[in-house]
């Protein structure tokens, strides 16, 4: 217990957690299923809820948290921010939104040079599409089943995974490929490329863009072949559409490189980006292009813009939060101690038989449970993404969060992607307790 521990009400919830459920949707979520535990505080890569339990974030909450809980430099650039101008509109240039765009110019690969700001991964999504269908005059989209890209109409629309089923049909133009996933495809990694590549010829010169997360993370982190993704760019300009990579997810030092197109040596047409760009401290998305698509917006209207395009707070949270990457090294650092995760993971792969794969780069990795020792079969399936209920995935994650390691979950698979200034002596506290949590599903299996 701690001080900041409060009273609960005869079903064991604090007042917050009791009005909470009572006037506030859970998101994604059968509301009679939603019940959130009160969160008070957060300190480095660890966190308190108000029953008095301190959890180690093994998630960065939703793989957003890449400073952790108390990056004070980023904090403090807000206040800042706030005090001296909170808000101006778009027509203005500020000093925060302006020297955050040279430095994704900086640390972003190639020629990407021109930001758009908004203030999410799914409004940097929805622009990089409308630029895409602009620069090029063509309207189809072509995107991957296992993937995740956004809530609106248009970005739900370009999602592969169930979430989409509720909005279909959707966008017109919207077209699914299959995935480079090696351990649960039918199809091998570069047999889903070589199907991308008979889609584009069959679509004649119709497709304005191949929008993918270069490591795909919600629906499992799924990493392709080395040769993958500069194929992938390849044949999407040999067929004259665009590359777009949705680095929501993957972007500002998860890998252990800056993006996730970066451990590919590959420079997409236009980037999304949103989470770690401001270390979650704000909500802010940006949409980045080359040279050349910038250019074409001289003498063509930039038809697109949003009132809060550009905040001055939010993006004031992006400078300060890149600074900080760059300051403490904090992209080496997720190389370090990522490859030190991944061996600890292998670990607990050769000691439980639930454990079906695990896989990822830097500081971005995933477990993914089986039922069976002798072949994948998966504990979550698709389409519990959209059913009521718990998987055994959710148990798994249930008793890491008794035992003070909060760990997200996605249809079959543990998603790990901690803050990043996370250690060494962390990540064998979650490995202690991910021990014991696998428990759960290898009793589970058949
Ligand atoms: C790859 C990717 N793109 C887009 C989004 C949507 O971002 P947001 O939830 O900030 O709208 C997400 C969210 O998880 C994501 O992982």
């Amino acid at each position: 217990m701690t001080d900041s521990t409060r009273s609960t009400d005869e079903d064991g919830r604090t007042d917050v957690e009791a009005l909470d459920k009572e006037y506030v949707f859970g998101t994604w979520s059968y509301q009679n299923e939603v019940d959130p535990t009160e969160v008070v505080g957060g300190d480095g890569v660890r966190f308190t809820d108000a029953h008095g339990t301190e959890y180690l974030d093994l998630s960065g909450q939703l793989m957003c948290s890449n400073l952790g809980h108390s990056a004070d430099a980023v904090a403090d650039a807000m206040a800042q921010q706030a005090r001296e101008g909170a808000y101006f509109a778009p027509g203005f240039a500020t000093e925060a939104r302006a020297r955050l765009g040279e430095k994704l110019a900086e640390v972003t690969p190639g020629t990407l040079s021109k930001t758009f700001f908004s203030t999410s991964g799914t409004e940097a999504v929805e622009a990089a599409i409308k630029i895409a269908r602009m620069y090029t005059g063509k309207q189809k989209i072509i995107s991957r089943y296992r993937s995740y890209h956004g809530a609106t109409a248009g970005s739900i629309s370009v999602t592969g995974d169930p979430r989409r089923l509720k909005a279909e049909p959707g966008m017109p133009g919207s077209i699914k490929a299959p995935d480079p996933y090696a351990y649960g495809s039918t199809l091998d990694p570069m047999e889903s490329l070589d199907y991308i590549e008979e889609m584009l010829m069959l679509e004649g010169d119709t497709v304005a863009a191949i929008l993918v997360e270069p490591i795909v993370g919600s629906n499992g982190i799924l990493v392709p072949p080395e040769e993958y993704l500069p194929r992938l760019k390849e044949i999407a300009h040999e067929h004259g559409a665009l590359l777009i990579c949705d680095e929501v997810m993957a972007g500002f030092g998860r890998t252990g490189e800056w993006f996730g197109c970066d451990v590919f040596d590959v420079t997409p047409d236009i980037m999304t980006m949103a989470k770690g760009l401001s270390g979650a401290y704000a909500p802010l998305g940006a949409t980045i292009v080359t040279d050349e698509i910038a250019d074409h917006f001289e003498d063509e209207m930039f038809c697109h813009g949003h009132t809060y395009a550009g905040h001055p707070v939010a993006c004031a949270a992006g400078l300060a939060a890149v600074e900080s990457y760059q300051e403490q090294n904090l992209i080496e650092h997720a190389s370090d101690v990522g490859a030190y995760l991944g061996d600890r993971l292998e670990e607990l792969a050769e000691s439980h038989p639930s454990v079906g794969d695990t896989r990822g780069v830097g500081l971005f990795r995933g477990i993914e449970l089986t039922k069976s020792e002798d072949e994948r079969v998966p504990f979550g399936e698709r389409s519990d993404k959209i059913s009521t209920g718990s998987t055994v995935v959710d148990e798994v994650a249930d008793a890491a969060a008794a035992d003070g390691v909060y760990v997200a979950n996605m249809i079959n698979t543990l998603i790990i992607a901690p803050p990043l200034p996370i250690t060494e002596s962390d990540v064998d506290d979650a490995i202690d307790v991910l021990d014991d949590a696998l428990e759960v599903s290898d009793a589970a299996m058949d």
